[in-house]
């Protein structure tokens, strides 16, 4: 069993953050897009009377809107605004920090590639901050379509969530075409996706199969499945809940390995050991060769408004 796995403290804080917001101002409180990327979560807020909608404009004026971990586009702040919404805005800060590093190379009049998965909304929000200066770069094959204004001036930025192995690979093959390409100031692949591929890459060679726990839009999950299989796992497998798990995976394995997504719960986790033990697979050993202390405040807006109610 693979430890770190599961809620990093971006996820962490945006559901307490919909979970506050509830008993702050009562329900229905609007979420704009899933807060997280899994089924469970979403399921079991919105049975708590969150509402989740696609765009603002779904949201009646004067409500409670919380934005989700994966960032919005500046113009979804200005037309909560228009429409008189309380905003409450719960993306990561390791997001945020993507976003200021896109405004300031704008600023500077850069061209940025972004390498990540067209349509995910982080990239979306993430372009939405300088849509003149971004172009996507989804993955390595997307590098020949590049085109830059200047060789010289140019900057690679990533989603937080991408395969570590992966990026870099497209970020060789971008410096074989700009060998004046930057690198981010910092790793814009978070901590959380880091720690969770390195110990999925440790323990996948010894495992016959390996049972990933996660939602298939969770983009860090699906990365975990991957990473598994190219680093010796016979199969590897994304489950959502125990009960998807097809015996016939299990058979002639002498070893599973169990780990989940950034946004998954762990209590489904504990359902799959359970349906495991019964399987014969009860000898638990739990590989963590690193141990996360990370967490984030609540958004200011919400921790104003608790300390206010007292
Ligand atoms: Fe943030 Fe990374 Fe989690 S960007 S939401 S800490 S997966």
């Amino acid at each position: 069993m693979a430890k770190p796995r599961g809620y990093c403290a971006g996820v962490d804080r945006a559901v307490v953050t919909v979970e506050k917001a509830l008993e702050l101002y009562g329900a229905p409180v609007y979420v704009r897009k899933e807060i997280v990327h899994n089924r469970h979560v979403v399921e079991t807020l919105a049975g708590k009377g969150a509402v989740f909608v696609e765009e603002n404009e779904e949201v009646p004026p004067g409500s409670v809107v919380v934005f989700s971990a994966h960032g919005v586009a500046p113009e979804v702040h200005d037309q909560a605004a228009e429409r008189g919404l309380k905003a409450i805005d719960a993306t990561c800060p390791l997001v945020t920090k993507v976003h200021k590093e896109a405004v300031r190379y704008a600023e500077e009049d850069y061209d940025i590639l972004l390498i990540g998965h067209e349509g995910h909304e982080e990239v979306i929000g993430t372009s939405g901050e300088a849509p003149e200066h971004i172009q996507l770069v989804d993955g390595p094959d997307a590098v020949d379509q590049v085109k830059v204004r200047d060789p010289e001036k140019v900057v690679w930025l990533s989603q937080t969530t991408l395969s570590v192995d992966e990026t870099m690979e497209t970020v060789g093959r971008l410096k074989q075409r700009l060998p004046m390409l930057q690198s981010p100031p910092s790793d814009d692949i978070c901590y959380a996706t880091q720690n969770r591929q390195q110990v999925v890459k440790d323990i996948a060679a010894e495992c016959d199969v390996m049972l990933v726990v996660g939602s298939k839009n969770s983009s860090n999950s699906v990365r975990l499945v991957e990473v598994a299989v190219q680093h010796g796992a016979r199969a590897g497998y994304l489950i959502d809940f125990a009960h998807e798990i097809d015996e016939a995976w299990l058979e002639g394995a002498s070893t599973v390995g169990l780990s989940s997504g950034a946004s998954v719960p762990d209590n489904l986790v504990q359902d799959v050991l359970a349906h495991l033990a019964k399987r014969g697979f009860a000898n638990v050993e739990v590989f963590e060769p690193v141990t996360e202390k990370i967490a984030f405040s609540l958004p200011r807006e919400l921790a104003k408004d608790l300390k206010a109610a007292g």
